[in-house]
């Protein structure tokens, strides 16, 4: 059976997209694509919708435009591939919960397609606490490439590039609110409005927690290691790349072809938008937050084309080992 599908938002992370559609052969046929900049079939995603009527439609538009395109798609009767984060605020989340009864709503949270969570709980027993280190490094342009990039209440390594760590983290303890959160952020450019470089802490009242730690002003790159410490042992999760203690798991299975199976055949979704509901009440704790510190340029290297912080891997590493916020070892005072 081949079922139609359309993109809205297809010009930025959305040529990933087109190609995991194209990936798919036969079984899908691209009906339409949109985005308000030219050179695609539509401009305007309602127009498309009412003209094409496809079966399924992925939405990879900006965090902030995510819930009325969610809505309207639901509303003409398609199933909803919705790129993380599905939306800004749990008043939203509710909103499109509500919209999507009797319809399939699957997020863009990849990494849960990953073979690494199905092998940990032989591993580890009950997950108590996972802890993440992840250090990369991002030029100037790419604070500057849409325009939500670095805009409080929209974006920040948290809730945006490490979206992924953070959904890992909360899947992986099952740790939903309440939860006692705190928070240690830093950025590096006065221009942009969140932090590049933040911990994190969130314990939970059974004494689960989540740690982390993560910069995107790192020269030293660390993908993003989730440390789980379980009833019966350790282990350690490459989220990025599907490693458990080094090794690399075959077989993720992808977000696009899950939600076909779950049309056609009733397999379970992966990522339903219930699951992410932990991670959408943590991002907007986040995005509520004041303007995170600006670090003194005399803490900082100039790149041609943007800023490090010197030594910021070892520091993101010895955080998230001691799951002890930036502040609690001196790094930035
Ligand atoms: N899953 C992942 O690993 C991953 C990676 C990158 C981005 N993303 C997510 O994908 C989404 C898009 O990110 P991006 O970096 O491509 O953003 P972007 O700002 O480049 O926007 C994507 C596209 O949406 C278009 N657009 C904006 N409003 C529109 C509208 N009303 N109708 C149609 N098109 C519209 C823009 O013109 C742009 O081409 C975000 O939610 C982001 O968090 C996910």
């Amino acid at each position: 059976m081949t079922t139609t599908v359309a993109l809205i938002g297809a010009a930025g992370h959305g040529a990933w997209h087109l190609r995991a559609i194209e990936g798919l052969g036969p079984r899908v046929r691209l009906v339409a694509t949109c985005d308000v900049q030219p050179g695609f079939d539509y401009a305007d995603h309602r127009a498309m919708l009412r003209e094409r009527r496809p079966d399924v439609v992925v939405v990879c538009t900006p965090p902030h435009t995510h819930l009325p395109i969610a809505l309207d798609v639901l509303e003409a009767g398609a199933d909803l591939l919705l790129e993380k984060p599905p939306v800004l605020s749990l008043a939203d989340h509710r909103t499109l919960a509500a919209a999507a009864a009797g319809r399939a709503v699957q997020v863009g949270f990849q990494a849960l397609g990953s073979p690494t969570l199905a092998a940990l709980p032989e591993r580890v027993g009950e997950v108590t606490v996972v802890s993440v280190a992840g250090a990369w490094w991002r030029p100037d342009a790419y604070w500057a490439r849409s325009s939500w990039a670095g805009r409080r209440g929209r974006d920040g390594a948290l809730v945006n590039p490490f979206a992924h760590a953070l959904m890992q983290a909360l899947a992986i303890t099952g740790m939903r609110p309440p939860w006692t959160l705190s928070l240690d952020r830093y950025r590096t450019r006065a221009a942009v409005e969140v932090e590049d470089t933040a911990t994190l802490r969130l314990t939970a009242p059974d004494g689960r927690g989540v740690f982390v730690a993560v910069t995107l002003c790192a020269s030293e790159y660390v993908a993003g290691d989730i440390a789980v410490t379980g009833t019966l042992g350790a282990a350690t999760v490459g989220y990025t790349q599907d490693t458990l203690d080094g090794e690399v798991l075959p077989g993720r299975a992808g977000l696009l072809e899950n939600l076909l199976d779950h049309r056609d055949r009733g397999e379970l979704l992966l990522v339903p938008l219930e699951r992410t509901e932990p991670f959408t009440a943590l991002a907007e704790a986040i995005l509520a937050e004041d303007p995170p510190a600006l670090l003194a340029p005399g803490r900082l290297a100039r790149r041609p084309d943007g800023v490090e912080i010197p030594g910021a891997a070892e520091l993101v590493r010895r955080a998230a080992a001691e799951r002890a916020h930036f502040r609690e070892i001196g790094a930035f005072a």
